[in-house]
């Protein structure tokens, strides 16, 4: 199993439709120890998702904050030590912010979605890095969507968020480089989650993956779950810096 003797940590787990949720179960499958993090819903309710995977522990974090981010990777590293990989999968904009056009996206709202959707990784990155709790070697994904590189009606604000999240990951790769960590990002196509629910039009988006993407079908959390069990595993040890899709093919199509 590839993931043997690695410690996985998920942050961003909501419930079972979540892409975190295909991840932690795919590493868990290729055996990881998998910890997470939650910011909505309450204790109970993880503990009840994840109760089939021994050893998986959750922690409450809320990435807007630098003392509940620190708060939570101190406690981690004294319950389990160092980790192997962590996967970012979070990202918020307001609901106004989906709905209007992009051009009356307001100053907080803009200021909100880059903070929860793309600082936050930085952050993570800088909290994991200062307080010592990633292995060498360790590898680190963020989750992004093709809004980021095309406009994509009702991405909006999230597709200007995601563009930053990608740059912020090829600056990382720089730095993490230096101590032989990687970071990566999978752009994801289209799955319905919680969050997709707040963009405007979402079943259209998935019936023109469906007709358009080379592979004629919507991707699965497994799909993301597997690609991302092999970017924590050493066999993708000289990636890093990229953007990897995992949308049938989608962006690979011009007309
Ligand atoms: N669903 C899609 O179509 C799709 C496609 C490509 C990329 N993505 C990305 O995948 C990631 C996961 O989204 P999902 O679709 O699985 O939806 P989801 O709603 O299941 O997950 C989003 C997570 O973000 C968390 N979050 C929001 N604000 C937070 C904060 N301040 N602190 C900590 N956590 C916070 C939520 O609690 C939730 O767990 C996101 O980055 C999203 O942009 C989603």
């Amino acid at each position: 199993m590839i993931l043997n003797n690695k410690v996985i940590l998920v942050m961003g787990l909501r419930n079972k439709w979540s892409i975190s949720w295909g991840v932690i179960r795919k590493a868990y499958e290729n055996g990881a120890k998998v910890l997470y993090t939650y910011n909505q819903g309450d204790e109970e309710k993880m503990k009840k998702l994840t109760e089939e995977l021994k050893g998986a522990k959750g922690y409450r974090c809320n990435v807007s904050s630098d003392k509940d981010i620190e708060k939570c990777f101190k406690q981690i590293k004294e319950d389990y030590g160092k980790l192997d990989g962590i996967l970012h999968s979070i990202a918020h904009a307001n609901t106004e912010d989906l709905r209007n056009d992009f051009i009356l996206t307001s100053r907080e709202g803009y200021a909100h979605a880059m903070d929860v959707s793309s600082y936050s990784l930085i952050a993570i990155c800088k909290y994991a890095i200062e307080l010592d709790l990633l292995n060498e070697n360790a590898s680190i994904i963020a989750l992004s969507y093709y809004g980021s590189e095309k406009s994509v009606e009702g991405y909006n604000v999230m597709g200007a968020a995601k563009a930053a999240l990608e740059a912020s990951v090829r600056y990382l790769a720089k730095d993490l480089g230096k101590k032989k960590m990687r970071i990566n990002t999978i752009s994801a196509g289209p799955i319905k989650t919680l969050s997709a629910k707040g963009i405007k039009d979402f079943n259209s988006i998935l019936d023109i993956v469906e007709e358009k993407a080379p592979l004629h079908r919507n991707v699965t959390i497994e799909d993301i779950g597997n690609v991302a069990t092999f970017l924590f595993s050493d066999m993708s040890s000289a990636i890093t810096g990229e953007v990897i899709h995992v949308d049938s093919g989608f962006s690979t199509v011009g007309v």
